[in-house]
């Protein structure tokens, strides 16, 4: 008989969940108290980027990072296929720019595991950076590229997801309030056989539900986007004050502030002046343009920085997969194959080691 799952939230990382599951023949429904991709997802710039996200070593999380970059090809196919809509899968590549000789011999460190790893990242100088990026400010004193590192239009990722899992028989209830996001498990007439939470920031309000310690905490991210004129940003420019992203439409999207503001999603002068001031030093032909449009999302963080990912109840019928952070856009395909294998009991014995670190469990239960 076809197994019934819930899936409660509706971002980037529960329509994947849905999606992958609903590809293995389960029966899905997806409850999202809002609107899908309203949160985190919504306000991300869709950045694929484990190298220079995660520089420092290749740990678990990081080899989780890059596991999910590698499924993105079949994964950006599947659903572009699926929904009959683009996402704007843009392999620009990447470049992190340093102000001084003194940064070089650091990247170079990074770089040597990098490469082991199959980041292909070279060292620029000043003068092929100009020509690799001539809208660069020339204060730049080099820049590590990254020509694996990728990005995606986040909201047309999550507008392609949705149409791809309705195509599939997924049934999605969006403005569901708290019947589809607090209720659960009570008298709730939504019902799975088994639960998937996938509820970014808001995942601690389950807590009381399942007896268990959610150790998940909102963190802001305010991000801004300027018209821009043509051609200006051909990669994904990473400094150690901001990023900027070139998308399609010609915007280029600024982000972003780590703020601990509780729920509060709306922008700070401070936040937004912090970003368009990188950029005026960094973007000369922004100099004085004031962003098109800014915003906020609230990024799901965790008390060890990993995420959630695994089985809460010993009998595997509630999942949860959620704290995905700086990385949910990226970390989605690599998590929802993880939560299909969980829910078909298909995960093998080297993905249930990958996952471990993971593990929902590793906070004590209240
Ligand atoms: N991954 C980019 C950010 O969280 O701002």
């Amino acid at each position: 008989m076809t197994q019934s799952v819930l899936v409660l939230g509706g971002g980037i990382i529960g329509l994947s969940c849905a999606f992958e599951a609903a590809r293995r023949g389960f029966k899905v429904t997806l409850a999202e108290p809002g609107k899908l991709g309203g949160q985190a997802s919504g306000a991300a710039a869709g950045m694929l980027a484990p190298f220079t996200e995660n520089g420092e070593q290749p740990d678990s999380f990081f080899r989780l990072c890059l596991s999910s970059l590698k499924l993105y090809p079949e994964w950006v196919r599947a659903v572009e296929e699926c929904s009959g809509l683009a996402v704007e899968w843009e392999q620009s590549g990447s470049l992190n720019v340093f102000q001084h000789e003194a940064d070089v011999l650091p990247a170079e460190g990074r770089m040597r595991w990098q490469n082991d790893w199959g980041a292909r990242a070279e060292l620029v100088d000043p003068a092929a950076l100009r020509k690799l990026e001539p809208g660069l400010s020339h204060e730049a004193a080099g820049a590590v590229f990254i020509p694996e590192e990728s990005h995606v239009y986040a909201p047309k990722l999550v507008d392609a997801l949705a149409a791809a899992c309705r195509r599939l028989g997924v049934t999605i209830l969006e403005h569901a309030g708290e019947i589809g996001a607090i209720n659960v498990g009570l008298a709730n007439p939504i019902r799975g056989d088994r639960v998937v939470i996938c509820s970014g920031a808001w995942t601690t309000s389950y807590e009381d539900i399942l007896g268990i310690s959610i150790p998940i905490h909102p963190i802001r991210g305010q991000i801004c986007s300027f018209d821009s004129p043509e051609g200006i940003l051909r990669h994904m420019v990473f400094s150690s004050q901001a990023y900027w992203v070139g998308k399609r439409n010609g915007r280029i999207v600024c982000g972003a502030s780590e703020d601990v503001a509780g729920y509060e999603t709306a922008v700070t002068d401070k936040g937004i002046g912090r970003l368009t001031r990188a950029t005026d030093r960094w973007l000369p032909r922004l100099q004085g343009i004031k962003p098109a449009h800014s915003w906020a999302g609230l990024r799901p963080a965790t008390r060890d920085g990993l995420p959630l990912i695994g089985p809460i109840t010993r009998d595997g019928e509630w999942i949860m997969a959620a704290g995905h952070y700086r990385n949910g856009i990226l970390l989605s395909p690599v998590t929802a194959h993880l939560v299909a294998d969980m829910l078909e009991g298909s995960l093998d014995a080297k993905r249930q080691a990958a996952v471990a670190p993971f593990a929902p469990g590793r906070f004590t239960s209240r």
